[in-house]
């Protein structure tokens, strides 16, 4: 095979597989799901109808939603050595950390573990959407002296949630908001998480599996931690007077300005749209307009900053408005993360399937990309091994 030169590029601009799942064009932020625009899907879906569009090709039927919300609803329960373990993990663990090591548990209580048909596949995907949001919520509740709580059906996935986080029922407004920041949120191309998903199931592991090392990678600053990070900054920019000069410092720092900037979007992320509206509606409803009267003056010193050194392209994106969103709904900064992962799953479970098996097109099992060495050479016969007391610092 002809060996194409793209290293060290983050295999930016480098496609890698075909997908049928989702569609961004960067140039104009566009982002589609199965053909069908975010805007579309934020303004008139649900998440769950969303989750069922990822998984399946198209949108469901009546019925076909109905089994797929009450199948969910089924699915909710953590099983009791999940909580057992809980119970005995240090307090201060992160939420993330908790989260990506619970993924493997959930793998060890499915009875359908071995079950690698497209269907068992399907079944593994609801258990893994229903679950998320329980583990989440029941970490949180158990790291601060509280009994988990239990699911309710007649909540929307989003509700429940917060039902789940609060211990009593949202304002259906407030859910509604919620609802629509996990469509947004549920499938965004190859990111690295979901990269790292079809990576690890690409070697026929099973879907848990590519789970867990998805939620490893949204873990980082650089990718879903960035919406925590967001919040942290609008926290520590809160009586600041001077924020063009701040902006100015944290990049002559050679540090990065959250949520701004992504590797494809070279315009305004249309997601960020939609959270930035919603941060200005929720502020006003809910008396807490100042965080997004501060995001918005961080969003305008920055671009201003960017424009100055010649980088008009980096614009907010998704994290940088869902972070005084999430605060506003009284999701704990460290929560944020692991609410990407309440979403996401179903874009990680949706590309699973399609990598294990071939849905958008035959491609070989296994991704095994190839690395150049630059390290210590001695000729291909090797070095010459010498036994420790005998080596100088030049070998
Ligand atoms: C997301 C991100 C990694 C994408 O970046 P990318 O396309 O790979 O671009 P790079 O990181 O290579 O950045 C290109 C240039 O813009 C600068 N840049 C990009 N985002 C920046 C930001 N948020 N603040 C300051 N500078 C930024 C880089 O420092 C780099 O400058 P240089 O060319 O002088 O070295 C980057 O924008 C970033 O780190 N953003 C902040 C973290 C974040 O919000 N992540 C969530 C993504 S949804």
């Amino acid at each position: 095979m002809e060996t194409v030169h793209i290293k060290n590029t983050g295999l930016r601009g480098v496609p890698v597989a075909d997908t049928k799942i989702s569609f961004i064009d960067g140039e104009q932020g566009v982002l589609i799901y199965r053909g069908y625009r975010i805007e579309e899907l934020a303004g008139k879906s649900t998440f769950l109808e969303t989750a069922w569009l990822l998984l399946n090709d198209e949108l469901p039927y009546a019925g076909q939603l109905n089994s797929f919300t009450r199948q969910i609803e089924e699915s909710r329960e953590i099983p009791d050595f999940i909580h057992d373990s809980f119970r005995r993990w240090p307090k201060g663990s992160f939420p993330m950390d908790v989260l990506q090591a619970s993924v493997p548990l959930l793998a060890i209580a499915d009875p359908e573990l071995q079950d690698e048909t497209r269907d068992g596949n399907l079944r593994k995907a609801i258990r893994l959407i229903a679950k998320i949001p329980g583990v989440v919520t029941a970490w949180h509740r158990i790291r601060n002296g509280m009994e988990p709580f239990p699911p309710d059906k007649s909540l929307s996935h989003a509700g429940n949630f917060l039902r789940q986080l609060h211990g009593k029922s949202p304002d259906p407004g407030v859910a509604r908001d919620l609802d629509i920041c996990l469509i947004l949120h549920a499938d965004h191309t190859f990111n690295a998480s979901t990269f790292a998903c079809r990576e690890v199931v690409s070697t026929r592991a099973h879907m848990y599996a590519g789970v867990a090392a998805g939620v490893g990678a949204l873990s980082g600053s650089l990718h879903g931690g960035a919406n925590a990070r967001v919040m942290k900054m609008l926290m520590e920019l809160e009586t600041e007077k001077d924020i063009a000069g701040w902006v100015r410092n944290e990049i002559n720092q050679g540090r990065k300005i959250m949520g701004m900037g992504h590797a494809v979007y070279k315009t305004m992320d249309p997601r960020a749209a939609i959270l930035r509206e919603m941060s200005r509606r929720l502020g006003e409803k809910l008396g807490e307009k100042k965080w997004y009267d501060l995001s918005i003056r961080v969003e305008q010193a920055a671009l201003e900053e960017f424009e100055r050194r010649g980088k008009k392209t980096i614009k907010p994106n998704c994290d940088f408005y869902s972070a005084s969103v999430y605060h506003m709904m009284g999701i704990p900064v460290d929560l944020m993360t692991p609410l990407f992962a309440v979403s996401r799953i179903a874009g990680w479970c949706a590309h699973i399937i399609e990598e294990k098996f071939g849905d958008a097109q035959a491609k070989p099992a296994l991704y095994r990309p190839e690395s150049e060495y630059v390290g210590h050479y001695c000729g291909k016969m090797g070095c010459t091994y010498r036994p420790a007391e005998e080596r100088t610092h030049t070998q």
